[in-house]
């Protein structure tokens, strides 16, 4: 079997784990719903948290997907031929079903079987044991079996090989890692050397097995779970011999679009060509993505905003006079036909980038000639950095990323004086945007998501049955729900839609989750949310007995009688877009 587009590596590795009793679920949406420490999904084991928590899945205990992710972390490295900030992930998932031995012996079927990679350029690493947990000599006594000399294992530390938790708290626990020898013009060396960049990562099997807490300590998880990410474009580009991910089917023609754009060879201006590939098609999944988001200045909006105008700063330097983004955005879309809601959207992917495109491009020119002059003095003040972003639209990375090429300073402690006492803005767009995290099962945060459903059920009694979720988000503060209503609400509106949801409260109602197929649960008046995709069977949670107060279809997790949430109350109501408003409301 032939590998070259991403497709025949998708399908070979969902089948292949269908043969070993895996069910398909489908990609989540790149923006988490119930994650309040995190803005991008980062992982395939990120929508199946509360599962690795022991919550029961309505498909069982083993899946096996292809998961679209974000990071921004590494967004520096992008330019050299392996990083990206969007890729997808393929993972397999036992949900304590399941450990190591199998998980290895899988991975290893697939490596050499299905993928045919020659065992003479493998080499893997294992957990190497610390205070928090013993080496792990049973992976490496599998992989031994298996065929991998002790030669070609690494023992490393919790820095190398632990994953997770992706947030301060949540599963985690030891990996082992694969890696392959890429350079087809040299013999892989006998003994692995993890250092040596010619071995690249391809799939990690994360044994997860602990859980840590607040107080930083790994406790044993109720179930031994397993949960891999195998990396398309890596795999891809190794499968097709090539040591650079740009040359595959999966840019190849983005690449090309921008050589003719760009009336530039793709030789000599990797860089800058890659940075551009690889921010559109982040960008153009953010904004097609099934909870899409415009540019802003907060939360997610802030980093596609990053993203565009770092790729427009690439552009110019490629010489492109015109609008591109959008020129590129339509030659990532043909790359991906199994991501309907790219195609549903393309229109306002499309639209999105040229706009801002055209808000940017007014003032990069100006704002370039600023910055040379402030320059000059050697150091760009907090105040300047300021003045750069809110009159010139220049993230503060990117003057960062200006003032690195030039070796100077930015005070940035003043900046971030600056920022705050400018604008009211969340702290989410300060240094701190980019870490990860998962999902936190609060009390706080399960009540708030009970409330929600109760929310969403209020608005259609009180105001409109046509009412439907648009999105939502929760702190462990508050909720934030988004609907589709064409006004503002009336001071009366609001307090009868509070009055419904306390009443509720007050007739302290049971929560029931239940798994049935999506038809059925389509059938029995359970809420969906537009746009997003659903696995065959899906859990449901109703609120209430006979006469329920809400039924929708959700991942949980909830409380279990409503009496827990005492007191619910609206603390905003406002627009966010022609067409939808947004609630912001507490419990307790
Ligand atoms: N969650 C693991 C990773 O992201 C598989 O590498």
């Amino acid at each position: 079997m032939k590998f070259e587009k991403r497709q025949d590596l998708i399908r070979a590795y969902i089948d292949f784990f269908k043969s070993k009793g895996h069910k398909e679920i489908p990609s989540s949406s790149l923006i988490p719903e119930h994650d309040p420490t995190v803005l991008f999904t980062t992982a395939g084991m990120h929508p199946l948290v509360p599962f690795l928590l022991g919550q029961k899945h309505s498909l069982g205990k083993r899946l096996v997907d292809v998961q679209k992710c974000i990071r921004t972390q590494d967004i520096e490295e992008v330019g050299d031929p392996v990083h990206h900030t969007f890729f997808e992930m393929l993972g397999n998932w036992s949900l304590g079903d399941y450990f190591k031995k199998e998980a290895i012996e899988y991975s290893f079927e697939f490596l050499t079987k299905t993928l045919k990679l020659p065992l003479d350029r493998l080499a893997v690493s294992v957990f190497a044991g610390d205070k928090d947990a013993p080496k792990d000599q049973d992976s490496a006594q599998t992989w031994k079996r298996l065929g991998i000399p002790e030669s070609r294992i690494a023992y490393l530390p919790k820095k190398n090989n632990w994953w997770g938790p992706a947030g301060e708290t949540g599963p985690c626990g030891p990996d082992t890692e694969m890696f392959y020898w890429s350079p087809n013009s040299k013999k892989a060396p006998k003994k692995f050397d993890p250092d040596d960049d010619n071995w690249v990562e391809i799939w990690n099997d994360v044994l997860m097995q602990y859980e840590k807490t607040r107080e930083e300590k790994y406790i044993p998880l109720k179930q031994q779970n397993v949960d891999t990410g195998m990396g398309v474009e890596r795999t891809l580009a190794v499968l097709n011999g090539l040591e650079d991910n740009y040359q595959t089917s999966i840019f190849s023609p983005v690449i090309k679009e921008i050589e003719k754009i760009s009336k530039n060879k793709y030789e000599g201006n990797e860089k800058a060509m890659r940075i551009i590939a690889d921010h559109v098609r982040a960008a153009t999944f953010i904004l097609g993505d099934q909870r899409g988001i415009k540019p802003s200045n907060v939360g997610q909006g802030y980093v596609l905003r990053r993203l565009i105008r770092r790729a427009i700063r690439y552009g110019r330097i490629l010489g492109i006079g015109n609008n591109f983004t959008s020129i590129v955005a339509k030659s990532i879309l043909p790359i991906y036909p199994d991501y309907q809601e790219l195609h549903r959207n393309h229109s306002f992917i499309s639209e999105q980038l040229d706009e801002e495109e055209n808000k940017f491009k007014e003032t990069l020119e100006k704002g370039l000639k600023k910055f040379n002059e402030l320059a000059k003095d050697k150091i760009i003040t907090g105040k300047e950095a300021f003045l750069l972003f809110q009159s010139f639209g220049f993230p503060i990375e990117m003057t960062q990323e200006l003032a690195d090429e030039k070796e100077i300073k930015i005070d940035l402690e003043e900046y971030n004086e600056e920022f705050k006492k400018h604008q009211d803005l969340s702290r989410e767009t300060s240094a701190g945007v980019f870490k990860s995290g998962l999902a936190d099962n609060s009390e706080a945060t399960k009540k708030l998501h009970t409330a929600t459903h109760l929310l969403n059920e209020a608005l259609r009694k009180v105001l409109d049955k046509n009412i439907h979720q648009k999105g939502s988000n929760i702190t462990p503060e508050r909720l934030r729900f988004d609907f589709n209503f064409p006004r503002k609400l009336t001071e009366e509106e609001i307090k009868k839609v509070e009055d419904w949801v306390n009443k509720r409260i007050q007739e302290a109602l049971p929560i029931y989750r239940e798994e049935i197929p999506l038809q059925d649960a389509l059938k029995s008046g359970a809420q969906a949310e537009f746009g997003a995709k659903y696995p065959e069977l899906v859990s449901i949670y109703t609120i209430g007995d006979k006469n329920w107060a809400s039924k929708e279809i959700c991942t949980g997790p909830h409380v279990s009688n409503t009496r827990e949430l005492k007191h619910f109350k609206i603390i905003k109501e406002e627009s966010v877009a022609a067409g939808i408003r947004r609630i912001k409301a507490t419990v307790g």
